[in-house]
C-alpha cells in the first residue's frame, strides 16, 4: 500500500435530526456516524460490516455526497467532495458510484434497458455518439452474460440476478474507478450471489476498480474483500486485512457478527 489512497476519510461524523418523539416539537439529535477515519487504496476491497443501524449505509451515501455529512473530509484523489457544489459533483458521479441492493428500484420499470445505460452514458457524456454507445452498450450486455437482444427489454421481464447484471452494466458503461456496493447481492439466492461477486471480482481486474463492499454478511466479505472494517454503533470498531480480522477478531463487534455466521464457533 505504497500508492497515495484513491479515498481519505477524515473525522467524518453525521448526526440526524429525529423530530417528534415524546413531546411534540422536540428535536433529538442522533450521532449516526462519529469521527470516522480510514483510506481505501486504488485496486483494493475494503468490506465494511456491522450490525443493523452500524451506520454502514450512511456512510456509504456521505462518502457519495447524497448525504452531506455534518463534519469531516471525503478526499478522493486528494479533492475534498464535501466541499464541492452539487453542480461540480455531478461531474463526479461517474467516477464515485453506487450499487445497492434493490436493482428494481435502480431501474425505471417504464424505459428498456438499454435505453437506461443510453441516457446515463449522455447525461455524463461518455461515447462519442448514439451508434457508438450502442456498440459499447451492447458489449457490455454480452460481458455481464446477458445479451445482446436484451437491449430493448424491460426490466420486469428479467430475474432479479439478471437485474442486478443490468445495473453493473450500466455502472461499468460511464467508466467508474471507486463503486460502493451496498448490500448487492443480499437480496439474491446464495447460487446467484456467488455469480454475481464473481463477475464482480472480475470487473475489478478488467476495469482497474477499487471497491467499497458494504454487507451485513462476514462470510461474504472475507471471500470478496482484501481489508475489512467493522462498524459498531456509528465507530470503526476493527480495521485489518481480511483474514487476520476473521482468525483473530479484536472487537466485541466483530465476534458477535463471527458468532452469527452459522455454522462457525467462535
Ligand atoms: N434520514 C435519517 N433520519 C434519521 N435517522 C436516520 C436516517 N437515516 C439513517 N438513520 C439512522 O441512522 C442509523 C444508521 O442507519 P444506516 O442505514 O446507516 O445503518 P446500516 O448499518 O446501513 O443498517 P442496515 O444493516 O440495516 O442496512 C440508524 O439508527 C438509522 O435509524
Ligand atoms: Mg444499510
Amino acid at each position: 500500500m505504497s500508492a497515495a489512497p484513491l479515498l481519505e476519510v477524515t473525522g467524518l461524523s453525521k448526526s440526524f435530526t429525529a423530530r417528534g418523539g415524546l413531546f411534540a416539537g422536540s428535536r433529538n439529535s442522533i450521532t449516526v456516524l462519529e469521527e470516522i477515519g480510514f483510506s481505501v487504496y486504488p485496486g483494493e476491497s475494503l468490506g465494511i460490516v456491522g450490525g443493523s443501524g452500524s451506520g454502514k449505509t450512511t456512510l456509504g451515501r456521505s462518502i457519495l455526497q447524497l448525504i452531506r455529512p455534518g463534519h469531516g473530509q471525503v478526499l478522493y484523489k486528494g479533492r475534498d467532495l464535501c466541499a464541492l457544489s452539487e453542480g461540480e459533483m455531478r461531474g463526479q458521479r461517474r467516477f464515485v458510484q453506487l450499487i445497492f441492493q434493490d436493482p428494481y428500484a435502480s431501474l425505471n420499470p417504464q424505459m428498456t434497458v438499454g435505453r437506461a445505460i443510453l441516457e446515463a452514458m449522455q447525461v455524463h457524456g461518455v461515447g462519442a455518439d448514439d451508434r457508438d454507445r450502442k456498440k459499447q452498450i451492447l458489449a457490455l450486455l454480452e460481458r455481464v452474460d446477458l445479451s445482446a437482444e436484451h437491449f430493448g427489454r424491460y426490466p420486469h421481464q428479467f430475474s432479479g440476478g439478471q437485474r442486478q447484471r443490468i445495473v453493473i452494466a450500466r455502472t461499468m458503461a460511464l467508466g467508474p474507478e471507486l463503486v460502493i456496493c451496498d448490500e448487492s447481492v443480499s437480496a439474491l439466492d446464495v447460487s446467484v450471489q456467488a455469480q454475481v461477486l464473481n463477475l464482480l471480482n472480475d470487473l475489478k481486474d478488467e476495469y482497474g476498480l477499487t471497491y467499497l463492499f458494504i454487507s451485513h454478511d462476514l462470510n461474504v466479505v472475507r471471500y470478496f474483500c482484501d481489508r475489512i472494517m467493522v462498524l459498531d454503533k456509528g465507530r470503526i470498531a476493527e480495521i485489518g486485512p481480511s483474514p487476520t480480522v476473521y482468525a483473530d477478531p479484536q472487537a466485541e463487534a466483530t465476534k458477535r457478527l463471527l458468532a452469527a455466521i452459522p455454522g462457525r464457533s467462535v
